[in-house]
């Protein structure tokens, strides 16, 4: 019987769905996060449902023959070496559009945490010091009528977009690909006159070698004086240490980031900070969206090893 291997326990139908058609192991341990232990668990198996932790490198793939497919569960695939996938005739698939509202949502809150204080006024009242109304009070910073830039105008980049539209906000971008025509609409800029003329900056880039560090210090540096910077995308898109002094210096007005450079390690300089708001990774995590990613890993699978085109191809294999 064709073998599935699993790197995680999966949430919503996909373990069932997977288990009716073929012999599924699951690793219900901590994240292998090594070549070794990755390629070890897969083994045999035709397919392969990874998570971000799992780096699906060539060595794994060299090492693991049978491999037909990859189904990753995340929208992102920087952990997977899609160019050896490619050579080694593996498919590459993803779970797009499942989980743009979800990750829109965090962004957006994180815009409203950072811009509206709110860590700082929660740890205030809990620790007691909140002795009523006061005029200046933790005051924090309007959205109305200001420019957000968004760096990456795909389908969360617009679902933000859209949130900050009902907010009162004027939308720019930069992206690789021209957006016309897109919903909703937005100026778009090259990246330094967007960093430079946005009051927030929500960034949306997939992760490789031409976004590594695009935030770097000079970019940093070029945003307005008490910008405020969100990042639910890639931590390597911004150069983490360079943000921890461009803060320090009082440059920017704060930092909303769910994702880490050196995830899930955290610059220590960030959690030194009041003005930045820090989440574990948690764009994606509601339940109902965790089950659909699941599920479409799933359906990705299934497919391929079905002999069907998948829903969500990323590389197309043999
Ligand atoms: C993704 O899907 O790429 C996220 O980072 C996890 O939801």
């Amino acid at each position: 019987m064709t073998e599935v291997a699993a790197t995680s326990a999966l949430p919503g139908r996909a373990e069932v769905m997977l288990a009716d058609r073929f012999e599924l192991r699951v690793h219900r341990g901590a994240a292998l996060t090594g070549e070794d232990e990755l390629a070890a668990f897969i083994g045999g198996a035709a397919g392969a449902l990874t998570l971000l932790a799992n780096p699906v490198s060539r060595t794994v793939l060299e090492r693991c023959p049978q491999l037909k497919v990859v189904g990753n569960v995340a929208v992102g695939y920087d952990n997977v070496d899609v160019a050896a996938a490619a050579e080694c005739g593996v498919w590459v698939t993803n779970t797009p559009d499942v989980l743009t509202e979800a990750t829109a949502d965090l962004a957006w809150a994180l815009v409203l945490a950072v811009t509206r204080r709110l860590g700082e006024a929660e740890e205030y009242l809990r620790s007691g010091r909140f002795r009523g109304w006061a005029l200046d009070l933790l005051l924090g910073t309007g959205l109305q009528d200001k420019r957000i830039g968004i760096v990456g105008y795909g389908r969360i980049g617009r679902a933000v977009a859209r949130r900050a539209v009902a907010s009162g906000m004027e939308v720019a971008c930069s992206d690789r690909e021209p957006v016309a025509g897109a919903d909703p609409p937005a100026r778009q800029l090259p990246l330094d006159e967007l960093l430079a003329t946005s009051a927030v900056v929500s960034l949306h880039a997939p992760l490789d070698a031409s976004t590594h560090h695009l935030l770097d210090e000079r970019r940093l540096r070029l945003m307005p004086r008490g910008a405020v910077l969100v990042n639910t995308a890639r931590g390597p898109l911004v150069d983490e240490a360079a943000l921890v002094r461009v803060l320090e210096s009082g440059h920017l007005g704060g930092a909303g980031l769910d994702v880490y450079e050196h995830e899930p390690e955290v610059h220590p300089g960030l959690l030194r900070r009041r003005d930045v708001v820090l989440l574990p990774h948690c764009g994606s995590a509601t339940h109902e969206t965790r089950a659909a990613m699941a599920e479409l890993a799933a359906a990705n699978v299934i497919a391929v090893l079905e002999g069907r085109e998948p829903p969500a191809p990323v590389v197309r294999g043999r």
